[in-house]
């Protein structure tokens, strides 16, 4: 059983979808963390990122593993590493080869075989698992994502301004939006939970709710 959790940088759906696959007692796969340990990998190879041809061929012979819902290299933990500045702002460059994401698509699509799962992402419920039993669209408005970034970013004890965040973020949902293979965008039979206004809780009630109606869980 496959339940997808897509949406923008912003909206909160790893947190939720960690809840959900908790509440459900379904496994959970963060797949933005496999785009960021593979730009971690290539970024300590060296590769080139402006070459597609490398990166992909680079991409198919790293050792990516999804373990104990934490990123592997290998035998190293990367979970806390992929999450710095100068991964996010590299990412796109392995986002965008369509290789790369035929790659990973592929070792998701081995992790999720024979499971229960809640796998979050950008591009699972259109691409990845187009037969996936439930498929959610998390969603907000830019201005209610950037303010809760905002927060986030603060009770880590960095400071920025709405128009930073705001800027940064516009940036990435282009990024996402526009590229050629694996966009973000809401499959056809996805049901669309937008989430302004609404509390963790909330959501978490809503979703949970949603994907027992849909699973028969
Ligand atoms: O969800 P996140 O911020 O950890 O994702 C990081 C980036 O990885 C995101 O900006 C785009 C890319 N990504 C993707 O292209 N496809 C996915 N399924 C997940 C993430």
């Amino acid at each position: 059983m496959i339940v997808t959790i897509d949406g923008p940088a912003g909206a909160g759906k790893s947190s939720i979808a960690h809840q959900v696959a908790s509440e459900l007692g379904f496994e959970f796969l963060d797949t933005g963390a496999m785009y960021r340990a593979a730009t971690l990998a290539a970024l300590r190879a060296g590769v080139d990122l402006q070459d597609s041809e490398k990166l992909a061929e680079f991409v198919s012979r790293i050792d990516l593993r999804w373990r104990d819902r934490a990123i592997w290299l290998g035998t190293e933990d990367v979970s806390a590493l992929i999450r710095t500045p100068d991964v996010t702002d590299a990412i796109r460059y392995l986002a965008d080869v369509p290789a790369v994401r035929a790659r990973l698509s592929e070792l998701q699509r081995n992790i999720a075989t024979g499971r229960d799962i809640v796998t979050e992402g950008r591009d699972q419920g259109a691409e990845v698992f187009p037969n996936a039993e439930c498929k959610i669209f998390l969603t907000a408005s830019a201005e209610e994502r950037a303010k809760r970034r905002m927060r986030q970013l603060a009770d880590s004890g960095r400071y920025l301004s709405l128009e930073e965040v705001l800027r940064s973020q516009n940036q990435r949902d282009l990024e996402d939006q526009t590229r050629e293979v694996g966009r973000l965008r809401a499959a056809d039979d996805a049901i669309i939970v937008q989430t302004d206004g609404m509390s963790p809780e909330q959501v978490l009630d809503h979703i949970v709710h949603l994907v027992r109606s849909k699973v028969g869980k």
